[in-house]
């Protein structure tokens, strides 16, 4: 196993996830752990290598984060990355130097010397026969003389001592990041690390995260409660069946179908869930609480707060009961959220606190200190991409698992103005028919459905009437549009450039098999300015 210590730097998970992508176990753990701690973790001969991460801060000024001394002592390899290149320099006797422009953003880096970490990875080579890199390069200090023992291992033209090594030790250093992947051969020189230097078999797989992560829910609940709130989307769909898998019935899911959802979703939810993985599910059906509440209220803003307050005290009071109801346990003390890599970093980020809120968004924050719950993340770690192999590992349908996003306020936000219960109905039925015809329509030169070419795709209802004619008769019915992005992010959006021919079989059907809609658009709008959801 590799062990990765962490300097605090944003992109740590990375390191993490480029290792598993070489198939090799490896764990996150902060870089203040005791010497101690270290060799325990080292004792019993498993751990082959250690990462060190980067940080936000400097070798001097901001921070005075060391490696335990006993990652260097172990004889066994560690790659400094970044701050942990300096850290590494500074430790073993080299010298890091402050107060340089910071350098951010693309570098062209030489390889210097032979190393095993570089060699035969470069991008291309110089006229002289110099292997290069074009690497990923954030930091403001630097390393200005090699530790005893090391020798120049990569320079650019700013930072003369890019990379260094003492290959006798098995130790390397990079300025640069590796793990992102503008860095184009990080990952082949992570792997090279892990695989080449340290010697661990390629031998790891989701199956095995499965029983790792099995283990550590085991662990942390004991034989204590645990309740999720289950939305039918991928995370929460993956978190419970990973918890289920791990505790079974000591797991209770509760499903609040707000009457927002789309077509079938709540019965299909059940049906896998209760049916097909015989976990513990609650449906609640709260549509009348949900569309009472909203009826009479447009405003954007007002109608995502009460969805999410409203969510909130339905789940609350089906907690309590739960506690209520049986006299033989305690009720749960865990709560389970599907948190994934992104969400941590996002709410974790100075940039989340100074944004302005374009959108409120509806989730559940907060909830574990009302509750008095402890929290249950086992997601955590993972990105996106991961949960989802993670979710077809566990037996969970690549049609759920590979679902576009769904907003927690579901069709409220795809209503506009005031919600009505007919409204989401229509607008149910259209929604149904784009969404299969992305499915029944395949791209020629890539043999894959626009479902799958989209980011996410889906219908907003208009309520304005306009005239139209059908058979020999007049219609004054409503309105809608269709919406469908391409994104890698969600952060900005281009709209999809859907083949006529699909949007003309979707407008159709619409028109014909949804009586009360006779007239359907398509949303051309890229966001920004616009956003993806039109609420
Ligand atoms: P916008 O409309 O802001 O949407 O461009 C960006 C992404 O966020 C989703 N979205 C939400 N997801 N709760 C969620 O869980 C929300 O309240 C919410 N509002 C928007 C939206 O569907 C898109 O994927």
């Amino acid at each position: 196993k590799i062990l990765i210590l962490d300097f605090g730097s944003q992109v740590t998970q990375l390191i993490a996830r480029r290792v598993r992508e070489a198939h090799v176990f490896c764990e996150v753990h902060p870089c203040d752990v005791s010497d101690e701690w270290v060799r325990e973790y080292a004792a019993d001969g498993q751990l082959k290598g250690i990462i060190l991460s980067g940080s936000h801060a400097s070798v001097y000024e901001e921070t005075t984060d060391k490696a335990p001394q006993a990652v260097f002592e172990l004889g066994i390899p560690v790659l400094g990355i970044c701050y942990g290149m300096q850290t590494m320099a500074h430790q073993l006797g080299g010298k890091v130097e402050g107060g340089h422009k910071r350098e951010f953003g693309f570098a062209a880096v030489r390889a210097r010397g032979h190393t095993k970490l570089l060699e035969g990875i470069q991008d291309f080579a110089t006229p002289e026969g110099h292997g290069m890199l074009e690497v990923w390069m954030s930091h403001g200090d630097k390393v200005t003389e090699l530790p005893p023992g090391f020798k120049l291992m990569a320079s650019t033209d700013s930072c003369p001592i890019a990379g260094m090594a003492d290959e006798d030790r098995g130790f390397y250093a990079v300025q640069f990041h590796p793990e992102v992947t503008h860095t184009k051969q990080g990952a082949a020189l992570l792997e090279r690390f892990v695989l080449g230097i340290c010697q661990t078999r390629p031998d790891w797989i989701m199956g095995d995260y499965i029983s790792e992560a099995v283990t550590k829910i085991r662990e942390q609940v004991g034989d204590e409660e645990v309740i999720l709130g289950l939305s039918g989307g991928v995370d929460s769909s993956v978190a419970a069946a990973l918890i289920h898998r791990a505790i079974g019935d000591q797991l209770t899911c509760v499903f609040v179908d707000h009457g927002l959802l789309r077509l079938n979703e709540g019965d299909m939810v059940m049906d896998m869930f209760a049916g097909k993985l015989h976990a513990k599910v609650i449906r609640v059906d709260a549509s009348d609480l949900f569309l009472g509440q909203l009826a009479g209220v447009s405003e954007p803003e007002a109608k995502r707060k009460i969805i999410g307050g409203l969510f909130v005290d339905v789940f609350k009071s089906e907690a309590a009961k739960l506690k209520a109801g049986n006299a033989s346990s305690k009720g749960a003390t865990f709560l389970a959220q599907g948190t994934i890599y992104p969400d941590v970093i996002e709410s974790g980020g100075a940039k989340s606190k100074k944004a302005v809120t374009i959108k409120s968004h509806h989730n559940v924050g907060g909830l574990p200190e009302q509750l008095g719950l402890k929290l249950l993340e086992p997601l955590r770690e993972l990105f996106k991409d991961e949960v989802r192999e993670l979710g077809v590992a566990l037996g969970l349908p690549p049609e759920m698992v590979y679902r576009h996003p769904f907003p927690g306020p579901g069709l409220g936000v795809r209503i506009l103005g005031e919600v009505k219960k007919d409204y989401a109905d229509l607008l149910r039925r259209a929604d149904a028919i784009f969404i299969e015809e992305l499915r029944n329509f395949r791209d020629e030169a890539s043999g894959k459905t626009w479902y799958d070419l989209t980011s996410q795709a889906f219908t907003v209802f208009l309520p304005v009437k306009s005239v139209g004619v059908m058979g020999d008769g007049r219609t004054y019915d409503y309105v809608v549009a269709l919406r469908a992005v391409q994104t890698s992010d969600f952060m900005t959006a281009d709209w999809a450039e859907l083949p006529y021919a699909l949007l003309k079989k979707v407008s159709s059907r619409i028109i014909n098999e949804v009586r009360g809609i006779n007239r359907v658009t398509y949303d051309v709008s890229s966001k920004p300015p616009a956003t993806i959801e039109w609420e």
